[in-house]
């Protein structure tokens, strides 16, 4: 598998997925519209206040949360994605919204120091939530990405799906009586993972036609080893039993919107820590 033969799936897949999402079974983006972007329920309540800093966003996606935070006063957010159609959707959104705080560049994630062009420690706040280091064969160089953008004593808040729940997936077959997943890929294989997936996360009628992705496992003491290779220091880690999609078929939405366990809470769901750089 070489780097153009994953990059090159995995952007066909994204940009696909872009029109899925600004559908009308997509992405609620009502909200957003209407001035009033909201976060997810554990990000909401764990980031703090964004207002006068400089932020980053690496894998904004449409730039949703992006301008949402440039919503909520951050002074300045740059969202990075590789995906030519999702970085055209971002701009289009936050020009209806005359948010001119935000502006979305185009790059792969291990290039994007060069391509936002800021100097080092431009910024107060690195943000990745939800889907990103899963996309990228290594996490250190991923770690020391975000820690290029933040200043000393800026931070970094990260929130992914919990490596251990990436252990089982519906692919692999049905939940058993009590809702727990299908075993699916070894917890500590380091080795890509071809993936044959034509549906969707936000929208369950989607059917992909570039269905096939690259991903990769990466277990909790790798992501930690990186944090602090790179120069980061832990300040705190949460495990949830909730998450912002529908991971397995058998979880339920809670009342905050999150997918949670139907009965018992056999595994976390979700993973979320925030860091310095010191
Ligand atoms: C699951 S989405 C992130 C979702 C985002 N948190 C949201 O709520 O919309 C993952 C994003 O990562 C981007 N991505 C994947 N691999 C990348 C790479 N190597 N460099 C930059 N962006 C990448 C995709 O284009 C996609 O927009």
């Amino acid at each position: 598998m070489t780097e153009h033969d994953w990059r090159a799936l995995n952007r066909a897949n994204w940009d696909e997925r872009v029109a899925v999402h600004l559908g009308a079974s997509g992405y609620d983006l009502a909200a957003l519209r209407s001035g009033t972007g909201r976060l997810d329920a554990i990000v909401k309540a764990e980031l703090g206040a964004v207002a006068g800093l400089r932020v980053i966003h690496l894998q904004c996606h449409i730039g949703s949360d992006t301008l949402t935070l440039a919503q909520q006063g951050a002074a300045d957010i740059v969202g990075v994605d590789f995906s030519p159609a999702a970085i055209v959707a971002a701009r289009i959104l936050a020009a209806d919204l005359n948010l001119s705080n935000a502006r979305f560049v185009l790059s792969d994630i291990y290039e994007s120091p060069a391509a936002v062009a800021e100097p080092p420690g431009s910024f107060d706040l690195a943000f990745a939530t939800w889907g990103t280091i899963g996309w990228l064969p290594d996490v250190y160089a991923w770690a020391r990405v975000a820690a290029h953008f933040a200043r000393r004593g800026g931070a970094l808040y990260f929130a992914e799906g919990h490596p251990s729940a990436f252990v089982f997936d519906d692919l692999a077959g049905a939940p058993d009586t009590e809702g727990r997943p299908a075993w699916f890929t070894p917890y500590f294989d380091p080795a890509p993972l071809v993936v044959e997936d034509a549906s969707d996360y936000a929208d369950a009628s989607a059917h992909l036609t570039n269905s096939r992705t690259v991903q990769w496992m990466h277990p909790l003491s790798e992501i930690l080893d990186a944090l602090q290779a790179a120069g980061w220091r832990l300040e705190w880690l949460h495990e949830h039993p909730r998450i912002t999609w529908r991971m397995f078929r058998s979880l339920v939405q809670d009342a905050d919107g999150l997918w949670t366990w139907p009965t018992r809470s056999w595994l976390p769901l979700g993973v979320s820590l925030r860091a310095v750089r010191e």
